[in-house]
């Protein structure tokens, strides 16, 4: 009886191979998939800088001591979740070209204020109250000045970092 010894070519070993990679290789692949689009809904994906400055656009055509009301996205840390959350602010440069961006909320009861151009002062319709460009009271019944982000500026784009809370007047 005669026997025969089969004999593979190199391209079919090199083609056998590569399916049997590819075969492996598919599970990964799907897991993978699955832990980053789990860890995108568990974690979010962060707008803002890690060390909590989110950008608020561009200051190049800021106008002196005319406020503008900004818009920006930030990233906010609940536990152990991070959400992108809008905020807004009021922004001013000074004639010191010196840029403040305040808090929207009123310091009273924490009410919207808004910008009197007339009066050339921010304006609060809740109570009444009243603040200077600098964020200082004018009237009341608010107790303290308006609170600033911190803030820094780079190649005309404005950041905005931690909210801080002005002492009593
Ligand atoms: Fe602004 Fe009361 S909330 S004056």
């Amino acid at each position: 009886m005669q026997r025969t010894v089969l004999t593979e070519t190199p391209a079919k070993t090199k083609r056998r191979n590569f399916i049997i990679s590819a075969i492996y290789a598919f599970p990964f692949l799907i897991g993978g998939t699955l832990a980053a689009s789990v860890g995108t809904y568990l974690f979010g994906k962060s707008n803002g800088d890690p060390d909590g400055w989110a950008d608020a656009g561009d200051v190049g055509d800021l106008q002196k001591n005319v406020p503008r009301q900004v818009s920006f996205v930030r990233s906010v840390v609940d536990g152990w979740q991070v959400q992108n959350e809008k905020a807004n602010a009021w922004v001013i440069l000074d004639d010191r070209q010196q840029v403040t961006a305040f808090s929207p909320l009123c310091t009273h009861l924490g009410c919207a204020y808004q910008w009197q151009t007339a009066k050339k002062a921010f304006t609060c319709p809740c109570h009444g109250s009243v603040f200077n460009s600098r964020g200082d009271v004018l009237a009341g019944p608010a107790g303290r000045p308006l609170d600033r982000y911190q803030v820094k500026i780079e190649s005309n784009r404005l950041w905005l970092g931690p909210l801080q809370t002005q002492k009593d007047t």
